[in-house]
């Protein structure tokens, strides 16, 4: 049970329903036995995965540890060995990271990174990396590597690392050993990913030069298992970095797949380094697991989501599910959703685009397709109910030169919501589908229960449409090509 009360996550689907009529309404009620039958299938298989049943081959792979592991994590950490428990362990070397180093470079790719740039980005300050090191609590920077190939793009933050070993928070926040200090947390499951693997070298070379103690300053998240075949370690990360004799390794648990990692250390290892609460994080994530287990299909927020997009992209032609996200907080969620959404049911000429919308933003890129373009979007607002700073209100001026003092005295949360309802409106008034999936606040019990809801909802699709959605053969074809290319150079 969470220790405290959370506050649950909410999904009104009733702009969806009057944007394509009473028949979509019908049509989502004849859906509750499938939506029904999907969520015990996927149940079902958490369990089968606990007992470590081998899969049918259509179920290869079944990556369905995730889904208990929030309860897992946190059963082992309250019980009477914490000091044993995985949880306990990351907090512990997140401490000790933060303790020696005012900069973490963060370097994975896919689902070995985008899970904790949406911790990052939705639960932090907006401008971390700019505070001092007092102000950030003693937890240092972080900065996201080894997602792409962009020279400049890495010599940029060589070259900042460099430089800050030199200056390092001086002025702002002291000049001891731990403000001029970097450190790297490296992730990538299968321990092979070539981007990652090309700036792990690059780096773990900049910081052998920097003379920092690679042993305690290098953090590898992978996969620990061994090769039958080779007898020796099945991740190339893990066998590189054993050789450096890391302090701390963690491991990328078996039957948990990349995007759906963020429970694991490669969600928690770099929360934990920025001062997040990953125990309420998890409890966030078990409160969404117990709805998903045990409330009706009709109240189910999972189910709801799952059979409000699988109708409106198979009745209506609604292929494109915009995640809208109102503030700017929380774009780095839709992004780790479009990579969690395209990756599992993206798969044999199937499965709906996502695309992440920032509004306001975007109303003014976007706002004009979305009101009048083709009718093949589907689109939930992400709403977040609270604020997490004092509340900025328009200020009124003597002389009313703009105008604008009709305004003053209103909220910038206010003049938010007005923008919200007042799309809204304007999507419906030409039958344009929206939906609304609130959160109280983006701390980390609002983000983890919907971060749970979204993989759960992904999982049950999949078997809603016979996708696996586990696994994603399609993206092995250009990293062949990669290699061989590169071999040939
Ligand atoms: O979901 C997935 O499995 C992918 O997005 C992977 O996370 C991504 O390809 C990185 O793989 P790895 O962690 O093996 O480097």
């Amino acid at each position: 049970m969470p220790n405290t009360k959370i506050e649950p996550l909410r999904y009104d689907p009733s702009g969806v329903l009057s944007a394509y009529g009473s028949s979509f309404g019908q049509a989502l009620d004849a859906l509750v036995p499938a939506l029904d039958a999907a969520r015990a299938e996927v149940i079902e298989e958490a369990a089968s995965w606990q007992r470590g049943d081998t899969p049918p081959p259509l179920k290869t792979p079944l990556d369905a540890g995730f889904i208990d592991l929030p309860e897992r994590l946190l059963a082992d950490y309250n019980g009477p060995k914490r000091a044993e428990s995985e949880l306990y362990k990351v907090v512990t070397a997140a401490r000790r990271l933060a303790e020696s180093v005012d900069r973490a470079v963060v370097l994975g790719i896919g689902g070995s990174y985008m899970g904790a740039r949406a911790l990052f980005d939705a639960c932090c300050h907006p401008y971390w990396n700019e505070l001092s090191r007092a102000n950030r609590h003693g937890c240092p920077r972080l900065y996201f590597e080894g997602n792409n190939l962009d020279n400049d793009a890495m010599q940029g933050l060589l070259d900042l690392l460099a430089r800050g070993a030199g200056i390092g928070a001086a002025g702002k926040g002291g000049d001891d050993a731990a403000s001029r200090q970097w450190g790297i947390v490296v992730i990538s499951k299968s321990g092979g990913t070539l981007e990652t693997a090309i700036a792990f070298r690059t780096f773990l070379a900049a910081l052998e030069k920097s003379g920092g103690d690679v042993k305690s300053l290098v953090v590898p998240v992978t996969d620990l298992g061994r090769n039958e075949k080779e007898d020796d370690y099945k991740s190339l990360l893990y066998r590189l970095t054993s050789d450096l004799g890391c302090r701390d390794t963690f491991e990328v648990p078996d039957g948990v797949g990349g995007r759906f990692s963020v429970f694991t250390a490669v969600g928690l290892l770099p929360a934990a380094l920025l001062g997040l609460d990953v125990v309420k994080l998890l409890e966030g994530a078990a409160a969404m697991n117990r709805h998903f287990r045990e409330a009706p299909v009709e109240e189910n927020v999972v189910l709801r989501y799952v059979g409000v997009g699988h109708l409106a992209e198979t009745r209506h032609g609604a292929t494109i599910r915009a995640m809208s996200t109102w503030g700017k907080s929380l774009e780095a969620v839709g992004l780790w959703y479009d990579q969690l959404l395209s990756e599992s049911l993206g798969k044999s000429g199937r499965g709906a685009t996502p695309l992440t919308v920032v509004n306001t933003r975007d109303l003014h890129s976007r706002g004009q397709q979305h009101q009048d373009g083709r009718g093949d979007k589907l689109i939930t607002n992400l709403i977040v109910e609270g604020v997490r700073q004092d509340r900025l209100k328009v200020e009124s001026r003597a002389a009313d030169r703009d105008n604008l003092n009709w305004l003053a005295g209103k909220t910038i949360p206010e003049a938010l919501d007005a923008a919200t309802k007042g799309t809204n409106l304007a999507y419906n008034s030409v039958s344009r589908p929206t939906a609304d999936l609130t959160l109280a606040q983006t701390e980390e019990a609002s983000i983890g229960q919907l971060l749970q809801m979204l993989m759960l909802a992904t999982v049950v699709e999949g078997r809603l449409i016979g996708v696996n959605p586990y696994g994603q053969p399609g993206v092995e074809d250009y990293k062949r090509n990669m290699k061989r290319l590169l071999q040939e150079q």
